[in-house]
């Protein structure tokens, strides 16, 4: 008999070994443990806006009628709630201005899943095998980059400009992946279209054919079908209602899923994402969420079905908007004031339209990283930033920029907005030479 072995450790999954901390779970620890701390790091939601009455009033119609309560409190289906899937349905229809036919979709093209990270990670679960790659703008959405590096994806990025991902920069990198004979691994193209996390940016609409056209142009050379994933979580926090048509709209090969969230627009808490995908893929990430829920929040699902029925939504949605276009004006004015005047040819920073972030380029010089002497510093002076490095993926090949950070009005109120900058601003200041 073979004596048992002593091991210190289970026998972790080649997954597990590649899966890692999201960096940023530290800094909410710390945001955490330290209350007079300001965080400008996490990408949490308006406090004041959040619906508590609108959801309130909703579970309350639900609740109180037993046969809807009863189909609200059992178990839903994998797929999602018939209701909302009709209703989202509805909804895409409105925001691309378009009919079913328009976007090629009837409901099974529809699936409700429990937050756009659940749907980003069974579509990674159902297409990606270690060593396949995705192809992502640089910087990307650090936490959905972490779930691919998990799935022991090979992550290469396109160059952005100020109009989103450049189709040129996507040509050449399928090119140089054709000619290194590895673009049969390609499986994806990962967008985050609308005001970007991190960078605000949102990709112009007339890129869209373009990019689907280079896709179309190298798929020849891929024995699978290229999946163009677009992360349109905050499509609808454009601060003047305003959004270019989504991918869909131009997508004549059905090669695109759409991914949309009720988390920024509605509540996090609910926890509600949704996709309108191409159908065979639909039929196989249900089959992976058979696997991990079988089914997301049924009462959720019914009081966002009702939300959107009656037209609370699309209310909640307007005053949202206005919110954090109001959040984001003193974050501006904030950096005007404070760092207006700081080595003003290398300090720049977006001017978001939508969306909760503000992407702060410093000097070269300044290193923002979680170890450097700035994070120290403003750590220091009472605020927390995200280290723009966390949000490049790691592209073999390419150095990550140093002197980004990532900023977030989101969560902070105005006088919290004004009092971060201020002692960021400080802490940039006294790191300076
Ligand atoms: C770009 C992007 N996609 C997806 C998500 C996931 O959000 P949720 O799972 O709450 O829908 C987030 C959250 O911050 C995000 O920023």
């Amino acid at each position: 008999m073979t004596e048992p072995q002593s091991t210190s450790s289970f026998g972790y999954s080649a997954a597990a070994n590649r899966t890692h901390r999201q960096p940023i779970s530290e800094m909410m620890v710390l945001a955490l443990q330290n209350p007079s701390l300001v965080s400008l790091a996490a990408g949490l939601v308006d406090y004041d806006s959040l619906p508590t009455q609108a959801v309130r009033t909703l579970a309350d119609s639900i609740l109180s009628d037993t046969d809807h309560a009863r189909a609200a409190l059992q178990y839903g289906t994998t797929e999602g709630y018939k209701s909302l899937r009709h209703e989202l349905l509805e909804h895409f229809c409105r925001l691309d201005e378009t009919d079913h036919a328009g976007l090629g979709a009837d409901i099974d093209n529809i699936v409700v899943t429990s937050g756009s990270q659940e749907l980003l990670y069974l579509i990674t679960q159902t297409l990606i095998d270690p060593g396949d790659i995705v192809i992502t703008g640089y910087p990307s959405y650090f936490v959905y980059t972490g779930t691919l590096a998990s799935a022991g994806a090979t992550v290469r990025c396109c160059e952005m400009d100020e109009n989103g991902v450049i189709p040129e920069s996507l040509d050449a990198l399928m090119t140089e992946l054709a000619a290194a004979g590895e673009i049969d691994r390609l499986k994806a193209i990962y967008l985050v279209t609308y005001h970007q996390n991190p960078s605000s940016i949102t990709l112009a609409e007339e890129r869209k054919p373009q990019i689907l056209e280079i896709i179309e142009a190298h798929q020849p050379a891929v024995p699978h079908k290229i999946l163009l994933m677009e992360d349109a979580a905050y499509r609808e926090l454009s601060y003047d209602a305003s959004a270019p048509f989504s991918f869909r709209k131009f997508d004549t090969t059905d090669r695109v899923a759409m991914l949309q969230t009720f988390s920024k627009p509605l509540a996090p808490g609910l926890k509600l994402g949704y996709g309108l995908l191409p159908k065979d893929l639909a039929e196989q990430v249900i089959l992976q969420k058979g696997n991990i829920d079988f089914g997301t929040c049924n009462l959720a699902q019914h009081i966002t079905a009702e939300a959107l029925a009656s037209g609370i939504y699309a209310k909640h949605v307007a005053k949202v908007r206005a919110a954090y276009g109001e959040k984001c004006q003193v974050m501006l004015d904030a950096l005007d004031a404070e760092l207006g005047e700081f080595r003003p040819d290398e300090t720049t920073w977006t001017r978001p339209d939508g969306g909760m972030y503000v992407w702060l380029t410093l000097p070269e010089d300044i290193d923002t990283g979680p170890d450097s002497v700035l994070c120290a510093a403003a750590l220091k002076h009472g605020m927390i930033y995200v280290p723009g490095e966390f949000c490049f993926p790691n592209d073999p090949g390419r150095v990550k920029p140093k002197s980004k950070i990532r900023l977030t009005f989101g969560l902070a109120s105005k006088e919290q907005i004004r009092e971060g900058i201020r002692r960021l601003a400080v802490a940039i200041k006294e790191v300076n030479g």
